[in-house]
């Protein structure tokens, strides 16, 4: 990625991975990713926010030669995470002058996991500030981002915010501001769907906390920048929610059908009652896909059969993932068939030790399902329709 002017004396100088397909050996990347830095330059002094993941060190290298960048006084850590920090070490030793701008919790991390030296560390406290000669940084520390350090460092007179993870998304994309809203709201719903959902709460705090810091741009470090940041906080404002939508996620999986056919009788007897159904066949779910639908929707029924003495590993798989995400959902059910015993529904109900959804009454059967459990699924979606009602979200 070429350097870019975002505001006087504020450049963007991190990496663009287009080919990257897979981060933490967990989560698809369909648009690859990027791992943003910037530069901000005062009349004084000089700061680098952030680094970029270690197999792009050379892109910031060069990006900061091309800078034609004297020396670097400050290199401040929003997030110790490899992706962000992980080429501090070498921006340390070529700039062997530069404080490390770190706080009480990420000085730690980056001890721990980058070796970092505690005698080049400047610790700052919530709300310090940092005068660069005419650029001030100021630090905003708002840990459970997903890590427990996690800060944002916002560049006062230019009123641009270096939120780091917060609000970025995983997309590669050679133009510098976001300019596709559309998809620019999928990827970041993606990306809060993988990495923040679980911490929500958390963000609601920080989220009322920058209601009083005026933002132009948003520059997060992963995807492209907000011109706009209305668009990304009215998003984030209604994921955090705890608003839920006339949605029922089934993620299932099937041996020999006769799962997929209770989850197609369900999913019809949704629709016809008006209900937004969302199956995802689990062999061949992009699991951020099923994360995102989980954002909103008020229930979830995960489709399984019994395998040996429980549940198929793909329904733990997703139950796992489930319980880890901690999405706002409502109500839980199962539904599945199995051939001559198995704890699949106790099993799966012991996996739930993070969410406290209302179980519903599953509908578990012995062998291929007859019209009488058929009727018992759509006994289920009657079900559903009522909770839905209750709480509002159905007419
Ligand atoms: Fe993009 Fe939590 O690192």
């Amino acid at each position: 990625m070429a350097v870019r002017e975002i505001a006087p004396g504020i450049s963007a100088v991190g990496a663009l991975d287009f080919d990257r397909r897979l981060f933490d050996s967990l989560i698809p990347l369909p648009h690859g990713t990027s791992y943003n830095s910037y530069l901000v330059k005062g009349r004084k002094k000089t700061a680098l926010i952030d680094t970029v993941d270690p197999t792009k060190e050379r892109d910031l290298v060069t990006n900061l030669v091309r800078s034609r960048v004297e020396g670097i006084d400050y290199i401040v850590i929003n997030h110790v995470e490899q992706d962000h920090s992980g080429s501090l070490p070498m921006m340390a030793e070529l700039f062997p002058r530069a404080e490390i701008v770190v706080n009480e919790k990420s000085e730690d991390l980056a001890v721990r996991l980058l070796e970092t030296d505690p005698s080049r560390c400047l610790v700052v406290k919530d709300g310090d500030r940092l005068d660069l000669g005419g650029k001030t940084l100021q630090f905003f520390i708002m840990p459970w981002v997903h890590w427990p350090e996690t800060m944002v460092t916002y560049a006062v007179e230019d009123r641009v915010l270096f939120s780091c993870d917060l609000f970025g998304m995983h997309y590669a994309e050679s133009s510098l501001f976001v300019n596709d809203e559309k998809a620019g709201y999928l990827s970041a719903k993606r990306y809060y769907a993988e990495i923040m959902m679980p911490f929500r709460k958390n963000i609601a705090d920080h989220m009322e906390k920058l209601k009083d810091i005026p933002v132009s741009i948003i520059a997060p470090s992963h995807g492209p920048i907000y011109s706009r940041p209305e668009m990304i906080l009215d998003a984030y404002r209604d994921w955090i929610s705890d608003d839920v939508k006339d949605e029922v996620v089934v993620p299932y999986v099937s041996m020999h059908g006769s799962t997929e056919k209770m989850v197609s009788r369900l999913c019809e007897s949704l629709t016809e009652r008006g209900i937004r159904a969302i199956p995802f066949n689990l062999p061949e779910t992009d699991i951020g896909e099923l994360a995102m639908a989980l954002v909103d929707a008020a229930t979830v029924v995960v489709g399984t059969p019994t395998v040996l003495f429980g549940p198929h590993p793909q329904a733990v798989y997703a139950t796992y993932l489930f319980n880890m995400l901690k999405p706002k959902t409502r109500f839980l059910s199962v539904i599945g068939s199995y051939g001559w015993g198995g704890n699949t529904i106790e099993a799966l109900k012991g996996m739930l030790t993070r969410v406290k959804p209302e179980l519903l009454e599953p509908v578990y059967i012995r062998g291929a399902p007859g019209v009488e459990d058929l009727k018992k699924v759509e006994d289920l979606a009657i079900a559903i329709e009522k909770k839905h009602r209750e709480i509002g979200i159905h007419q």
